[in-house]
């Protein structure tokens, strides 16, 4: 033992400074406890998946080639949302326990001629608020103290579920076991003290002293998997140096298991994303009620108010407000937009002062100009308004290119679909459109033209004319009196 130490030792100074790691990240779980047919780690938090929290706080840490995701349960879903980021996938073919997991990775690397890393950290795919200074720190520890095994740990208010970490009772940070939960003997939990110190899943390894034992594994537990925490005992006995690094605050290292646990971490997560937004010049009222993707980006000076939403990757400039009700998502607004109450906009842009709603929907491809307004109960869809431009009441506009400073009026209707294909409409500047107009595309209305309540137009229109499409109206004069006397004789 003490000979292959000193081996190594002499052979890995030049790596242990150039600092040669991979990460591995567990997800090939099921998740049994979410009763869920989604696999957990595509589960969200803070509106992204749980894998890619991990994988974006990995990749901080090492390049993404460097980074293994072991898959297994529902192994194609979890590797199609993985790939987008670079990183490898190791098929986990049976779900026999993180200690399989890891078997796993250490036939990937033998079957595929790929070089080990000198040292693994080994992530869990369902712990994702883990920060890359923790990481690093963790890192680093592992290197500086020479340890076969760093175990990140934690002491959370209440370590129910979780593996605990046994310390050596010698005022070091040497760890002499981790013991899961369900395997806690009467004599232990006599001491709840001595069991508050959480394993979060998260560890550094030495790769030799890793691979070499996890064929020794056992799966003669009570939940009969094969657990990674074992190697902790088995190092200790072999006389390696297995330490213990605290996490500073254990809402990092929580464990999403539950949809409850979920949306506990969830909630701290768009916390930090408001206190985040308020630091940066946003004024958010009732912060607790608005529900902001960790993602999100908005310019100082703007107002959110109650119970808001903006969602995805949507960029909202300064000096906006957006008022109460509204879902934004996957959008980027100005300076100086104002949002009315209730106002849904997916994959929209909406240039400087333009003013929408209230109960605007703009949906993907909708592109709103400088000072235009959008008004109650309008809906755009792949559609252009350019700057100044108005529709203000009951209006769909689909698949339309609307020039500047024209007036859309109550009611209009672009009829886009004539029940096979998509059409576009095309509405020059300065154009006068007036209410519960029908614009049956393919049309165009020339700049300046003028369209005539009410008309069905199914023709172009040139610049500066005015269109009526609609039929003379008939007067009849006393009519209602002349219908009354009718009536009178016949009743007699
Ligand atoms: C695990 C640890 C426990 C620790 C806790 C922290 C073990 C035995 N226990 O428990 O000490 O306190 O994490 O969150 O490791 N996975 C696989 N393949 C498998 C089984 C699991 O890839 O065969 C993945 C899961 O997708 C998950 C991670 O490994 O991302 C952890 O598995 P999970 O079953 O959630 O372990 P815990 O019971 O939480
Ligand atoms: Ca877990």
């Amino acid at each position: 033992m003490q000979s292959r130490r000193s081996i190594r030792t002499v052979s890995e100074t030049a790596n242990e400074t150039a600092g040669d790691f991979g990460i591995v990240i567990m997800a090939a779980g099921k998740g049994t406890r979410l009763r869920s047919t989604r696999p957990k780690v595509l589960h969200q938090v803070g509106g992204r998946a749980l894998l890619l929290h991990v994988i974006a706080a990995a990749e901080t840490v090492v390049p993404a080639s460097r980074i293994a995701v072991v898959v297994g349960h529902q192994a194609e879903q979890v590797r199609a949302a993985a790939v987008v980021t670079g990183v490898q996938c190791v098929v986990q073919p049976q779900q026999l326990g993180t200690g399989h997991a890891l078997q796993c990775v250490r036939d990937w690397y033998r079957d595929t001629g790929t070089a080990a890393p000198q040292h693994l950290l080994v992530l869990s795919g369902d712990v994702p608020l883990i920060r890359p200074e923790t990481l690093a720190r963790l890192r680093d520890t592992h290197l500086q103290k020479h340890a076969a095994m760093t175990i990140l740990t934690a002491m959370p208010p209440d370590p129910t579920g979780y593996g605990r970490v046994l310390r050596r009772q010698d005022g070091t940070d040497n760890v002499d076991a981790i013991v899961e939960q369900k395997s806690l003997s009467p004599d232990m939990l006599r001491h709840p003290e001595r069991l508050r110190e959480i394993n979060s899943g998260i560890y550094a390894f030495r790769t030799d002293a890793l691979f070499q034992r996890l064929g020794e594994l056992r799966d003669t537990n009570s939940a009969g998997e094969f657990y990674l925490t074992d190697i902790a005992a088995m190092l200790v006995h072999d006389g390696e140096r297995v330490i213990a690094v605290a996490a500073d605050s254990a809402d990092e290292v929580l464990g999403a298991n539950t949809i409850a646990e979920m949306m506990h971490l969830d909630a701290i997560l768009r916390s930090a994303t408001v206190q985040r937004l308020m630091a940066a010049g946003v004024t958010v009222f009732r912060p607790e009620t608005v529900t902001i993707d960790a993602g999100v980006e908005v310019g100082p000076d703007t107002v959110l108010e109650p119970f808001t939403q903006l969602l995805g990757n949507t960029r909202v400039g300064s000096g906006c407000r957006i008022r109460s009700y509204s879902v934004v998502e996957d959008s980027t607004l100005g300076n100086h937009v104002l949002l009315r109450n209730g106002c849904i906009l997916s994959g929209a842009t909406v240039d400087d002062d333009a003013l929408l709603g209230p109960y605007a929907h703009l949906r993907p491809g909708s592109r709103i100009g400088a000072a235009a307004h959008v008004g109650n109960f309008v809906e755009t869809k792949n559609t252009t308004l350019g700057a100044g431009s108005k529709a203000n009441h009951l209006t769909y506009l689909g698949d339309a290119e609307i020039g500047t400073g024209t007036n859309i009026g109550a009611g209009v209707i672009t009829c886009n679909y004539d029940g096979v294909h998509k059409h576009r409409t095309v509405i020059g500047s300065g154009v006068f459109v007036g209410s519960d107009a029908a614009l049956v595309a393919p049309v165009t209305l020339g700049d300046g033209s003028f369209v005539a309540a009410s008309s069905c137009i199914t023709e172009d229109v040139p610049p500066g004319a005015l269109a009526l499409g609609r039929s003379r109206q008939v007067t009849k004069a006393d009519w209602a009196a002349r219908k009354q006397a009718k009536k009178a004789a016949k009743d007699t």
